[in-house]
């Protein structure tokens, strides 16, 4: 693979801005960027600034989202919107996001550079928050665009009791008006994601790139025990409603859980102790479950059985269990259509065509509301992803670059 300069719409530049995007962090010494906040904000004005060198029009909505718009060869054409999201996970990795938007620039870039106008508009979207850190509800930005944001969603706090309302009013939104931010243009004739494996398939088989077939569902919940506090040095064992020992269990039935069915998988990532002091048995923990499974009737089932063990852990230790769905999104396919010229493209450039599921939720699984949707996978080293030793190689986001200016070449064709 020649490895242009970085000149735009090269890989070399689409790294520098990672590097660049991965500095701008809530936090000085790791790369945290939740929705609403400074850092996504300015996060969101640099990229405006490549999107408008790269020869588009840029607004930003009441939910943060940045939208670049690249103009077809007259009006009344449909557009194809590519994108991903500017928002990270704790101590993230560069690329989880960032990337899908920086080949989306790339691809416009070259377009730009040639003075090439196709008969269909560009729309590149930098998303406000697909991860869902700061509220727990994911894709806020996407369902804005989509038109499916919940208005009750405003009265969510973050850890700091801010609610999404004040939270989108400090970053200069108005929430009132978020419903008036959904894609109204002239028809979306599909909305096309490149984002990191975030696995090892790619690797493994010695693949520079994938064709996502289906997005997988998940369950997004949060689970609270609560027993008694009570001293650690004069409350007998045998006399404790001590809430953490049945979150203890509950983390290890829901890894044994899912140890037992073939493609699911069950994450405690957060748990919360209160009140939280070495001398103190604990009275009440609150814990996240995140369950997944690219069968719907699956994740449900598993996350049926989970909240049985939770009701039954909660009376063998005399605790309360409080059981709360945050999110329920179900699996989604891509649409073979958009696939099938994504596979095509992929196969011009003499490479194999890999399919393969997402376990990894995508802005895409919202967008698919809108318009066909199909993903584009790029290996990352390892599949390492939600951790700062994130990595991709210049060779393969050049191959990332050149599938999707290949299938804007072909959905010209479609689309003339
Ligand atoms: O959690 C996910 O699936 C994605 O990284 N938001
Ligand atoms: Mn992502
Ligand atoms: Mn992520």
């Amino acid at each position: 693979m020649t490895r242009a300069g970085a000149g735009h719409g090269s890989a070399l530049l689409v790294l520098e801005r990672s590097a660049l995007l991965g500095g701008i962090s809530e936090e000085p010494d790791r790369l945290t960027r939740r929705f609403a906040t400074e850092a996504l904000a300015h996060a969101g004005e640099v990229v405006a600034v490549w999107l408008r060198e790269a020869g588009m029009s840029v607004r930003r909505d009441n939910a943060g989202n940045v939208v670049g718009r690249y103009d077809a060869d007259r009006t009344g054409r449909r557009t194809l919107i590519v994108g991903s999201h500017l928002d990270s996970v704790r101590d993230a990795g560069r690329f989880d996001g960032p990337l899908g938007v920086l080949v989306g620039i790339a691809a416009v870039e070259r377009l730009h550079a040639r003075g090439q106008r196709l008969p269909f508009a560009v729309e590149v979207i930098g998303f406000a928050d697909e991860e869902g850190v700061r509220f727990g509800t994911a894709y806020l930005g996407s369902k804005v665009v989509a038109g499916r944001f919940d208005m009750d969603y405003l009265r969510l706090t973050d850890e700091d009791g801010v609610t999404m309302a004040d939270a989108i009013r400090e970053a200069g939104g108005i929430p009132e008006s978020l419903a008036a931010d959904a894609w109204s243009g002239s028809g979306a004739l599909g909305y096309c994601e490149v984002h990191i494996e975030q696995g090892p398939l790619l690797e493994a088989e010695g693949l520079p790139v994938g064709v996502v077939s289906t997005i997988a569902g998940q369950s997004r919940l949060r689970v609270t025990l609560s027993g008694e506090a009570g001293h650690a040095g004069t409350v007998p064992m045998e006399l404790r409603r001590d809430a953490l020992t049945g979150a203890a269990e509950l983390v290890l039935a829901a890894e044994s859980t899912a140890r037992d069915e073939p493609g699911l998988v069950a994450t405690v990532g957060e748990l919360a102790v209160s009140p939280g002091a070495g001398n103190v048995v604990p009275g009440r923990v609150t814990l996240s479950l995140d369950v997944r499974h690219g069968d719907d009737t699956v994740r449900e089932r598993a996350c049926a059985r989970l909240r049985e063990q939770a009701e039954a852990i909660a009376a063998g230790r005399g605790l309360e269990s409080e059981w709360r769905a945050l999110q329920e999104t179900p699996a989604v396919p891509t649409s073979l259509e958009l696939s099938g010229l994504l596979e095509r493209a992929v196969e011009e450039l003499g490479l194999p065509v890999r399919r393969l599921t997402s376990g990894a939720g995508h802005d895409a699984v919202i967008m698919a509301d809108l318009a066909p949707i199909a993903m584009l996978f790029v290996r990352c080293a390892g599949g390492i992803s939600h951790n700062p030793a994130e990595s991709v190689t210049e060779d393969d986001v050049a191959v990332a670059i050149d599938v999707l200016s290949r299938i804007l070449e072909l959905l010209a064709e479609v689309e003339s």
